[in-house]
Order: structure tokens, then C-alpha cells, then sequence
């Protein structure tokens, strides 16, 4: 096979540029190495701003074509979970969050597992984390937490002061803090973790009725495993790459992983009953009381085949919804709506979705029209080339004709700014502080310990503060191992704070 270059011109030298002589000086029109080095000077595009490491492996999703004995129909009209062994194609994006694009996977952070379905009505995202639930509740708070946990802007160093300082000042935190710093916030490997789409979503039946739900994936093939710290610490002095290598290994040897895909449900209202509001993002919904519905089951069995071009470039969204399904009031999740494809206009480009990792299988056929790096245009068989409006009499673009009743919400209401009700802050942190084994309590508190014993004292009392509020046995634990440890003092003098 012939080297040619971008213009499809055959180099028949590779490795000398055209100079004057042998000693040069070189020419300006070097044309073969000036196309060259001028795209290697543009080949990194900008990191996510969140999720910047990852790993990515496509596969399918199979439907089960029932949710909880009914026919899915019952709860939703999406196509791809109507039939029993109707087959989806899906690309599956793993991530941490914090840190750069080479940072180790072995550092504490949620786990990103997001889903792209290709599905027969276009494409359906599921943009989820390995943990059930989230930080904070309101989107408003986003940056400030991502510039917290992020390191410091004039040491370049992350601090769990810095962290500490934000958790402790928004208690809604608590829950998941109490999750990240357990084994929970080191999943062994991508394989063997769950994932979750964390927020409240709707699902909308062919009449137009909803029914609030949350997803779940399941890994029942692999089951779960977590690691130590001093686990991950072992293996992190050896490789910093383990969960990419781990996945595209088993894909590789044909062990595919897989997944099931599960629903909680519940009727769309405010449920008064709970003592925590179906839309906050910071709840789990009990399983015991809510169960987890199976809809269908996730393989994933083929590699990239250029992780550029496949994993780095996929851009994933959780506006990206089929019909049948919807979002709730859920303030995190209109938040996250707005910020993703606002990043990847910027991070991959205005027509980022017609690369092929993100275009749709189903014919796409829009008015829209040029942008940096059109490479075709959305143009259905014979559409008027001279229509790219609409409406039109001459052969323009239609609009489709309603695929089921609309799920029309109605309101009535001050438009204010306020936090839910029920913001029960710490009730379910100490359940999860009472549920976890013994081993799982003892990592969280020596992490906790290690973590806080460096910060100020306003700090660590704020902590054990809200540790005691979730349950008393866990703050006193708290307390006693940073009395142990002789904690004292912060990082982050005042004197620091004056310069900046
Ligand atoms: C990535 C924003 C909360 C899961 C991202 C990106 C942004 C973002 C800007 C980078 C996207 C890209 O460059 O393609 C936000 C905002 C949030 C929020 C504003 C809250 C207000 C969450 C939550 C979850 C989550 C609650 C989990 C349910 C993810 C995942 C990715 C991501 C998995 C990586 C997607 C990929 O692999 O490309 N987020 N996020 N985010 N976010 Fe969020």
C-alpha cells in the first residue's frame, strides 16, 4: 500500500525534507512535510472539563420486552424496550471525573458509565455514574464543587482542604461523601461496578402518562469488587492504566462484560408520604421498597478501533432522548442538559454530531446547514436541494406526525429561587453508614481521618458535626480517629487567603 498524503499525492520520500543541499537551508514549500507537522500541531482537541480519563468498548443491548411482569408498554412507548430480544446497538464511555486525560484510575472519584444507544426512532444517551447517587442537588453548585475537588490554582496540587471546605459548607453532600470515601470510591475495575443514571427520569406510555424512574445497570456476570485504599495504592505504584487495560483485555479474549438494565418506578407526584423528594438527586429511592425492574441486558464485545477517533470524540448527553422517554423536574438533571452538548459544541466542534461515533443509525435529515467541518449535508433522498427552510410547498423537510399522545405536565406556581422541601440532608447517610459491613465502616473512617486530619479546625468540626447528625456512632468515630492522629491546624492560612 502506497503512502500518499492528504491530497492523495504518493510520498515517495518520508524522511528528508527539501533543503538547499544536504546541509540546507530548507525550502518553504515543503508541502508533504508543512501538511504533516501542521497536523500533528492540532492533534489533541480540548479534555472533557469533567471525565477527562476514560475507556470505551461498543456492544449491544437486549430487551427483555417486560418490566416487572408487564409489558413494558404498560410504563413506556420507547421502541428498543418494547420487544423481547430486540437488539440495540450501544457505545459505552467508563471515566473518572477530577483529574487530566493520563491521570491513574485508581484515585477515589466516581466512575462515569455513560451509554450511547443507536436506536431504530435515533439515538438515546444515558449518561451515569457507577454511584447511585450525587453531591449536590441543584446545578448552580457545579463549578464551585468541580473547583473544589479540583487542585489548587496556584499549587497545581489537589487538596482535600479545598474539598473539605465546599463538602462542609453543603450538607447535601454528606450521603455521598460517606459512598466516595469508603471502598465505594474505588471500583477495582470498570467491569465490576454498576452504574446508575442517578437522576429522576420520566417514561411516557402511548396515552401520554408518565411514571417517574430511575435506571440501574447491574453487573451480574462479573459482580461488584472495590478496592482498599492500600489495594489501590499496590496497584497504582505498578500501573496507572489498569481499567483501560483490564477492559480491553477481557473484550479482547472474549470475556464480555455485561450488564443488566434495571428501573425503579414510581407514579409521578410529589410523594408527601417519603421524608426526601423524588427529584433530588442526592436520595437513593430503597430498593426494598421500590424494586428494581429488569428491562433488558447490556454485552459489550467489540474494541475501538481508533480511540481517538471512537472514545475521545464521543460526546455524550442527557438530553438525548427517544420517545417514550422524558425528563423530570429534577433541577440537576436540566442543569447537566444545557452543559453537555454547550461543552462539545466547543471541545469537538459545531458539527460534532456528524462524526461517526455520534451520528445517529437512523437517517438524519435536518435544515441545518455549515458550521467548521461540515463533511455532508443532512439532506433526505429527494429533498429540494434549494429548500433548507421550513415549512415549504416545494419539497422541503416535514414534520412527523406524533408518535402517541404528548405528556403535558401542568403548572402552577411563583417562579422563585428555593431549595425542596424535604431536604433531609443526613437521614439517609447514616443509613448507609448502618448498612455498610464492618470492614466497609473501618476504610471510611481511616480515609475520612487521612483526609480531614489536614484541614482546618472550622473544618473538621463542620464534618463531624453533620457525620454525628447522620448517626452519632460514625461522628464519634470520626472524632476519636482525628483526636488519634493528632490533628491539628490547616493549610490554608488566612495569610494564603489575603494573597488570593
Ligand atoms: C461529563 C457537566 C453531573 C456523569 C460531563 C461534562 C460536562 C458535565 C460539561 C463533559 C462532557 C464532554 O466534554 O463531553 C455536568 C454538570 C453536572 C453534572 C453541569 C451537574 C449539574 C453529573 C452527574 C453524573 C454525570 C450527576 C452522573 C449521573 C457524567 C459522565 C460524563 C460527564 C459519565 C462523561 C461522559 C463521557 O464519557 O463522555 N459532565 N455533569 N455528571 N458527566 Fe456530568
Amino acid at each position: 500500500m502506497t503512502l500518499t498524503n492528504r491530497q492523495g499525492h504518493p510520498i515517495s520520500d518520508n524522511q528528508n525534507i527539501r533543503t538547499v543541499g544536504n546541509r540546507g537551508p530548507s525550502t518553504l514549500e515543503n508541502y508533504h512535510f508543512i501538511e504533516k507537522i501542521s497536523h500533528f500541531d492540532r492533534g489533541h482537541i480540548p479534555e472533557r472539563v469533567v471525565h477527562a480519563r476514560g475507556a470505551g468498548a461498543h456492544g449491544y443491548f437486549e430487551a427483555y420486552g417486560t418490566v416487572g411482569g408487564e409489558p413494558v408498554s404498560k410504563y413506556t412507548r420507547a421502541k428498543l424496550f418494547q420487544e423481547k430480544g430486540n437488539r440495540t446497538p450501544v457505545f459505552v464511555r467508563f471515566s473518572s471525573v477530577v483529574h487530566g486525560g493520563h491521570s491513574p484510575e485508581t484515585f477515589r472519584d466516581p466512575r462515569g458509565f455513560a451509554v450511547k444507544f443507536y436506536t431504530e426512532d435515533g439515538n438515546w444517551d444515558l449518561v451515569g455514574n457507577n454511584l447511585k447517587i450525587f453531591f449536590i442537588r441543584d446545578p448552580l453548585k457545579f463549578p464551585d464543587m468541580v473547583h473544589a475537588f479540583r487542585p489548587d490554582p496556584v499549587t497545581n496540587l489537589q487538596n482535600p482542604e479545598r474539598m473539605f471546605d465546599f463538602v462542609s459548607n453543603s450538607p447535601e453532600a454528606t450521603h455521598m461523601i460517606t459512598f466516595v470515601f469508603s471502598p465505594w470510591g474505588i471500583p477495582a475495575n470498570y467491569r465490576q461496578m454498576q452504574g446508575s443514571g442517578v437522576n429522576t427520569y420520566k417514561w411516557v406510555n402511548k396515552d401520554g402518562e408518565a411514571v417517574l424512574v430511575k435506571y440501574h445497570w447491574e453487573p451480574v456476570k462479573q459482580g461488584i469488587k472495590n478496592l482498599t485504599q492500600r489495594e489501590a495504592e499496590a496497584i497504582q505504584a505498578k500501573n496507572t492504566s489498569h481499567a483501560t487495560q483490564d477492559l480491553y483485555e477481557a473484550i479482547e479474549r472474549g470475556d464480555y462484560p455485561e450488564w443488566e438494565l434495571c428501573v425503579q418506578i414510581l407514579s409521578d407526584d410529589e410523594h408527601p408520604e417519603l421524608d426526601f423528594d423524588p427529584l433530588d438527586p442526592t436520595k437513593l429511592w430503597d430498593h426494598e421498597k421500590f424494586p428494581f425492574l429488569p428491562v433488558g441486558k447490556m454485552v459489550l464485545n467489540k474494541n475501538p478501533e481508533n480511540y481517538f477517533a471512537e472514545v475521545e470524540q464521543a460526546a455524550f448527553g442527557t438530553g438525548v432522548l427517544v420517545d417514550g422517554l422524558d425528563f423530570s423536574d429534577d433541577k440537576l438533571l436540566q442543569g447537566r442538559t444545557f452543559s453537555y452538548s454547550d461543552t462539545q459544541r466547543h471541545r469537538v466542534g459545531t458539527n460534532y454530531l456528524q462524526l461517526p461515533i455520534n451520528a445517529p443509525k437512523t437517517r438524519v435529515a435536518t435544515n441545518q446547514r455549515d458550521g467548521q467541518m461540515a463533511f455532508h449535508v443532512d439532506r433526505a433522498p429527494g429533498q429540494n436541494p434549494h429548500v433548507n427552510y421550513e415549512p415549504s410547498s416545494l419539497g422541503g423537510l416535514q414534520e412527523a406526525s406524533p408518535a402517541g399522545k404528548e405528556h403535558e405536565p401542568s403548572y402552577n406556581a411563583k417562579l422563585v429561587r428555593q431549595k425542596l422541601d424535604r431536604t433531609n440532608d443526613f437521614g439517609q447517610a447514616g443509613d448507609t453508614y448502618r448498612k455498610f459491613e464492618e470492614h466497609e465502616r473501618e476504610e471510611l473512617i481511616s480515609n475520612l481521618v487521612d483526609a480531614l486530619k489536614i484541614c482546618s479546625p472550622v473544618i473538621r468540626e463542620k464534618m463531624i458535626e453533620h457525620f454525628t447528625k447522620a448517626d452519632p456512632d460514625y461522628g464519634r468515630r470520626v472524632a476519636e480517629g482525628l483526636a488519634k492522629a493528632g490533628a491539628s491546624g490547616g493549610h490554608l492560612s488566612s495569610r494564603d487567603a489575603e494573597q488570593g
